[in-house]
């Protein structure tokens, strides 16, 4: 082709005239839409570290390849697929040899046996997630979750619903008080639980379950004698095999089993296999709602690729190879989580005003610094900014997981960093503490 290419930089609205562009183009719900603050925190991070600065950098909710890495089986598998020519289109709710390993996986380790049309898979948890919300509540419902917790907000956005936020304190690792959750409860459509949590690393006990299940099969026995749509439950485990010592992770449906009808699970490898790029995450739940998600997923087509659900099949068949390697991951966090807490309950020894939940499960930690008004420090981000320049530890605020109340709380995620580098850094955190006080 001889002609020169059109420059199409031309015909984009720049500076001042993007906002008034914004308003005749973009549809209310995609004004309104936030960024992810915690990403936002994390790239200005890594363009600190890019600079050549040191940082213990624990924003991201993921893992570096210096640290952890995905299963050996899920490469060759993965790699075994792709040069087989399995290059095509997945069914709409997954291969059907992923969705078998699913049920299966589900009958062996959570005792729970679904039909295989209860399952579909998609590209991660977040397109499930989503479908949950797309597919069950229309907008100005009203969809209840504790803060802090990931997500919801953004989600609740999307489809136009009320949110309904259950503070929560540390006194209860800030899980939700049963409570609390069940005065917010009336009216409601949704109830979004995660555990082990992110951001707070902490697990929802057998008895507060049951509470909570009891509750739901309760109220929703109501709605049906007065004809009244349903209140669902979408319990996203995809921390589950994460978990450290006696505490075993418990499901609504393992402790109430009539909460079947009313769960919807969501599940992937992302962090539990260290897979957070490879994309598969799956839901189960009854299977009409799980019809209409499938039907979400052929519009979106958010499918997980075919090679990966096919080595995600063979992985989770493989219990001794899977069992091996949850034994080495686990491992590798549980050392990390337990030096960044031993270190820091010293700084608190020491009477610096640091404070920290037991480590549970997940990849993080929640760590209270009370340091806001102290040496000029004047709100959050400046806190925060201090513990970057001044100590390079990154961290993220509970307020990026939509909690306003608990002040001076951060999540500290530990997938990037080593031990050695949380080592190095707690001399420089009780240095940059000391300045202020
Ligand atoms: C609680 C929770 N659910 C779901 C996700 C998203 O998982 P995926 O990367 O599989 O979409 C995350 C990611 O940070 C998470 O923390």
């Amino acid at each position: 082709m001889s002609r020169s290419p059109v420059d199409v930089r031309s015909f984009f609205p720049q500076g001042d005239a993007v906002a008034a562009a914004e308003a005749l183009s973009l549809s209310q719900m995609a004004r309104g839409m936030q960024g992810s603050k915690i990403l936002q925190i994390a790239y200005d991070v890594q363009a600190r570290i890019k600079e050549g600065h040191d940082v213990a950098d624990f924003t991201v909710g993921d893992f570096a390849r210096s640290e952890f890495r995905v299963p050996e089986a899920l490469v060759e598998h993965t790699s075994a697929a792709l040069r087989d020519g399995h290059t095509n289109y997945p069914p709409a709710d997954g291969v059907p040899e992923l969705r078998r390993a699913i049920v299966a996986q589900a009958e062996r380790e959570l005792g729970l046996k679904y039909p295989l049309e209860s399952v579909v898979v998609g590209s991660g948890a977040r397109p499930l997630l989503y479908g949950a919300y797309r597919c069950l509540v229309d907008a100005g419902e009203k969809v209840v979750y504790p803060a802090p917790s990931w997500n919801n907000k953004n989600f609740c956005h999307q489809v136009g619903a009320v949110s309904a936020v259950v503070p929560t304190t540390p006194g209860s690792n800030f899980m939700p008080d049963v409570q609390a959750l069940e005065a917010a409860l009336p009216g409601a459509r949704l109830l979004v639980l995660c555990s082990p949590g992110n951001p707070t690393g902490t697990m929802i006990r057998e008895a507060q379950m049951r509470e909570i299940g009891e509750y739901i099969v309760a109220d929703n026995a109501g709605r049906k004698a007065r004809g009244e749509r349903l209140l669902y439950l979408v319990y996203d485990q995809v921390y589950r095999n994460l978990t450290f010592g006696d505490l075993q992770h418990v499901t609504p449906v393992g402790v109430v089993p009539e909460m079947a009808e009313y769960t919807i699970f969501v599940d992937a490898i992302s962090k539990c296999f260290a897979a957070t790029g490879l994309r598969v995450g799956w839901m189960y739940g009854p299977p009409h709602i799980a019809k209409q998600i499938k039907a979400l997923m052929t519009h979106v087509g958010a499918w997980a690729p075919r090679p990966e659900q096919l080595a995600t099949a063979r992985l989770l068949e493989d219990e001794p190879a899977m069992k091996t390697y949850l034994a080495h991951h686990l491992g590798g966090i549980h050392a990390r989580l337990d030096a960044l807490a031993a270190g820091l309950r010293e700084l608190q020894a020491e009477g610096l005003p640091v404070q920290c939940i037991d480590p549970e499960g997940a990849i993080y930690l929640s760590v209270k610094f009370d340091l806001e008004g102290k040496g000029g420090l004047k709100d959050e981000d400046a806190v925060r900014l201090h513990l970057l320049e001044k100590a390079g530890v990154a961290v993220v605020p509970f307020s990026a997981f939509g909690d306003n109340k608990n002040k001076g709380w951060w999540r500290f995620s530990v997938g990037a960093v080593s031990v050695a580098q949380i080592q190095a850094c707690l001399p420089r955190l009780r240095e940059a503490i000391r300045q202020v006080m």
